[in-house]
């Protein structure tokens, strides 16, 4: 595994290495030790030309907890904003010696862009890039699955909300299918769906009763204003009342669903507070589990150069 990019073409058993290896690592991410030394001596760069608050830090906390050295970039003072292109950043970064980029860009295609152009040695990590993928949340997030649920086979998952602006989604959905659960389901109002929602290996539908109806897991999705044409923007309210997730609908699923949210959360727009503060949610697990994920992604890019010590 020299770059992260999509779970796109990944085996069953290389999702399910990555699972085990982030397990090896939970306890060192929680308590405990607080560092291992498998990463000393590399240097990785956090570069990030989109917002976040849960991707970068965990990224920040998992590389440090794995002894290596980590630059923030700060894309808002960087020489971008006097002109310098993508590739020659990245050139000039490789120029300090660098071993790993990870990228969250506004435009689908990025990471991947940067991982044909860098240096053999330089492994990339996909923190996000545009609508098209958001790999290393999509493993966080089978990590919080199999956590509480023990196995894929047999599980019936529903994914609601914005899913044709949701990268996450899309790699929710090849890593769901990938590891084997029995259904996945995305709920939403047509104009939210992907055009090939049909080949995407799920069941759409509209009503939120019907596609919460016996599922073991909830995944609620904000909506992507950032990603939408303001014209299309769907009332908040009205979203609310037709794909917001309140207890009342929660009564639908099964009594030990898990409601997860990748973050971050409009309460009262996709997700009532009741909800995403009451004891079937697990959205804060979904973030702690993001660092014991992000290490496993680490070693095992880096490990690939021969780099883990
Ligand atoms: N889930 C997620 O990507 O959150 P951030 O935008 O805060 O990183």
């Amino acid at each position: 595994l020299k770059h992260f990019l999509s779970i796109e073409g990944l085996s069953k058993r290389l999702l399910t290495e990555i699972l085990d290896t982030a397990e090896s690592f939970a306890g060192i991410s929680e308590h405990q030790v607080k560092k291992v030394p498998l990463l000393r001596g590399k240097t990785i760069v956090n570069l990030f030309f989109e917002n976040s608050t849960r991707t970068r830090t965990t990224f920040e906390l998992a590389a440090t907890r794995l002894s290596a050295d980590v630059l923030n970039m700060n894309i808002a003072t960087s020489a971008t904003s006097k002109g310098e292109s993508l590739l020659d950043t990245i050139r000039n970064l490789e120029a300090m010696h660098v071993d790993m980029f990870v990228v969250r860009h506004a435009l689908s295609g990025a990471a991947h862009f940067i991982a044909q152009h860098t240096a053999p040695h330089i492994s990339v990590i996909n923190a996000g890039d545009g609508q098209h993928a958001h790999p290393t949340q999509a493993m966080l997030d089978m990590f919080t699955i199999r956590q509480h649920k023990k196995q894929f086979a047999g599980l019936k998952v529903a994914i609601v909300g914005d899913i044709l602006h949701s990268r996450v989604a899309r790699s929710q959905i090849l890593a769901l299918n990938t590891l084997g659960v029995a259904e996945v389901r995305v709920i939403a109002p047509k104009t939210l769906l992907p055009a090939h929602v049909c080949s995407m290996g799920v069941i759409p539908l509209h009503d939120m009763e019907e596609g919460l109806s016996d599922v073991d897991v909830v995944i609620m999705l904000r909506l992507q204003k950032e990603r939408m044409n303001s014209a299309f923007l769907p009332s908040e309210s009205e979203f609310f009342k037709c794909y917001g997730l309140t207890e009342t609908k929660l009564q639908q699923a099964k009594p030990d669903a898990i409601v997860m949210h990748p973050g971050p959360i409009n309460r009262g727009v996709e997700i009532a507070s009741s909800v995403a503060d009451g004891p079937q949610s697990v959205i804060l697990e979904q973030v702690s589990n993001g660092i014991a994920v992000r290490m496993a992604v680490m070693t095992m890019t880096l490990g690939h150069h021969g780099g883990a010590a």
